[in-house]
């Protein structure tokens, strides 16, 4: 593959007007998310949740790349036509997931460092075979007492960096993403912080390891307040500091920037990604490649398809189900839940980076919305996926 086509390939993944689909959920996390549809994880139902992705019609007019699971590269539609192939006819040009994960960081508790480096120039090869023409992988930076430590900052970077000269030389675009999780009550200056901080050393590792900034695209956290902070920034805030941080950072040369949604609701991360698009003055396409904000309202209605419509569970698709401080927002979402998408009852889980007690949003709800007085929970700590009554 020319080095001139990475270019070409990094500029159409975040093409005007479109994102990148994270759809490469590890078989474990997808079993989460299927859990939340009552849908059992197997093979077959994982593809053919991933059929009813890929082959949405008029998918491209909306989505440049899809990320896939190594599972998934290899899997085909009902009519025999291997998904990088439907994608690439649907217009979208297919990636894949190549890290191995985060795991535990020796000498630093509380802390990850992503792994996956051994045999990855032999695994790309194979992946650029099968149609992938992108690659990514993601680094967990951890908010919390004392940590991040540079040790944890400089081994993703470095890991980073050395992942994604292994996808330039074996021509796969390398998507670059330090995640700074928004699990914790850290405020939005100390999330602005961690992320200046992560970003400066991810873009001198990049450098040192010699990689085109024009053959890449970032995808970054946004800067927002810690998911149990009492204070949440507002959307403009958001949009201004995130924007800081990035002008501050990213080099020009890079074509764009797509963010991940991190585990807010999809109406969020667009609001998010909306402002700033209309704050504007960088150089680089601002994009999402989101997973959670783009397939909750799927597997909602694909839960309800397998027929499972009885036992809805609503969790990390509702966030705002567990912000206390927000007592009439919940009451409208889960009424909207129980009314509109026709839930007999709904039911809070927490196990989706929201951990906070069920009992006192519990309480909210039933106060406020009378058509969410179904809502069951037991108020134990921390949360079971169901209840029994009480709360
Ligand atoms: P979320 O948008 O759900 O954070 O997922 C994006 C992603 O690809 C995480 O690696």
């Amino acid at each position: 593959m020319s080095t001139q086509s990475l270019e070409a390939i990094a500029k159409s993944m975040v093409a005007s007007g479109k994102g990148i689909l994270a759809a490469d959920e590890s078989t474990g996390t997808i079993e989460k998310r299927f859990k939340s549809i009552s849908v059992e994880n197997t093979e077959e139902n994982r593809r053919a949740y991933r059929e009813l992705l890929f082959s949405a019609k008029g998918i491209g007019q909306y989505i440049g790349g899809a990320i896939l699971y190594d599972e998934t590269l290899r899997q085909k539609s009902a009519d025999g036509t291997p998904f990088p192939e439907l994608l690439a006819r649907q217009g979208v040009i297919p990636g894949i997931k190549v890290d191995t994960g985060a795991k535990d960081m020796a000498l630093c508790p509380g802390e990850t460092v992503t792994e996956g480096l051994d045999g990855l120039a032999k695994r790309c090869a194979e992946y650029v075979k099968l149609g992938a023409r992108f690659a990514k992988w993601r680094a967990v930076i951890t908010i919390g007492a004392g940590i991040p430590s540079q040790a944890c900052i400089t081994a993703n970077a470095h890991a980073l960096a050395r992942y994604a000269a292994i996808c330039q030389a074996a021509g796969l675009v390398p998507i670059v993403e330090p995640e700074v999780l928004m699990d914790g009550d850290h405020t939005i200056e100390r999330c602005e912080e961690v992320t200046e901080w992560t970003l400066r050393e991810q873009f001198a590792a990049l450098a040192s390891q010699r990689i085109a900034f024009e053959k890449m695209v970032l995808k970054p956290s946004m800067v927002v307040s810690g998911a149990s902070c009492k204070q949440q920034a507002s959307v403009a805030e958001v949009a201004e500091r995130t924007l800081k941080v990035l002008k501050r950072t990213v080099p020009a040369a890079v074509p764009g920037i797509a963010f991940l949604s991190g585990g807010q609701s999809d109406e969020l991360a667009t609001k998010h990604l909306d402002a700033m698009n209309k704050l504007g003055g960088g150089a680089w396409t601002l994009s999402f490649s989101y997973g959670r904000a783009l397939q909750a309202a799927v597997r909602q209605e694909h839960g309800i398809v397998t027929g499972r419509r009885d036992e809805q569970v609503i969790e990390g698709d509702f966030p705002e189900l567990v912000d206390d401080d927000r007592g009439p927002r919940h009451a409208r979402v889960a009424e909207q839940a129980v009314q509109q998408r026709g839930f007999p009852a709904a039911e809070v889980a927490g196990d989706d980076g929201y951990r906070r007690p069920l009992r006192r949003h519990c309480g909210h709800l039933r106060r406020q919305a009378p058509a969410a007085r179904g809502l069951r929970c037991s108020g134990r700590w921390p949360p079971s996926r169901s209840c029994g009554r009480g709360g």
